[in-house]
């Protein structure tokens, strides 16, 4: 039997109601079955402050681990003030330290971003993409996926039309064969 593929999932949002959350849960879903999903909680993580470098940050720990672990990342995130939410960007700060001791670097991850606006929160995607770059992570560069006028598209039980579905589903699938355990 093949390894599973380990994935560790990011929400960029902290929001109970988070429609990201919503948008990963049915990507989450449609996945099969040889892939297993970590999520990585940010909440709990204390800024990133250097002078923690040298020191033992239990929730540092745990993330910097489920990371390494990962085959491959999966952010689902919205945009804060054109970038990146801060909860976001602590936690790609967190593995990109101890200097030298960069979990990002070569690590595979896709980005895909949701707002209720027109532009589906590109900018916070793009700037994603703008800190792997620096970090020398292997992004996944297509297809993009940048959900606009995302809570539109939800209805009051989280479900999609089927015409969303399949366009998740080709992100799905493109993703799942881009995160393929190499070790096989
Ligand atoms: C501090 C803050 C800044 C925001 N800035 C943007 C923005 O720049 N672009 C955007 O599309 N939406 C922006 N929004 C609206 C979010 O897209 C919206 O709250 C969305 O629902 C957040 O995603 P979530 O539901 O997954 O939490 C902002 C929201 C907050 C709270």
């Amino acid at each position: 039997m093949s390894a599973p593929t380990n994935i560790a999932l990011i929400i960029g949002s902290l929001r109970t109601e988070s429609i990201n959350r919503k948008f990963a849960e049915l990507m989450v879903a449609q996945m099969p079955e040889s892939v297993v999903i970590e999520e990585v909680n940010l909440a709990d993580l204390p800024i990133y402050n250097q002078d923690y470098d040298d020191k033992v940050i239990d929730s540092y720990e745990r993330v910097r681990k489920q990371l390494k672990a990962a085959d491959a990342v999966l952010i689902v995130t919205p945009e804060h003030n054109r970038t990146m939410p801060a909860a976001l960007k602590n936690v790609i700060d967190i593995g990109s330290r101890p200097y030298k001791e960069n979990v990002w670097a070569a690590k595979k991850v896709a980005v895909v971003t949701a707002s209720p606006s027109t532009y589906g929160a590109r900018d916070s995607g793009l700037d994603v993409r703008k800190s792997m770059q620096m970090l020398a992570a292997q992004m996944m560069i297509s297809p993009e996926v940048y959900l606009g006028n995302a809570a539109d598209s939800l209805d009051e039980d989280g479900n999609v039309s089927e015409r969303t579905q399949k366009y998740l589903q080709r992100f799905v699938d493109a993703f799942v064969l881009f995160a393929g355990n190499d070790s096989e």
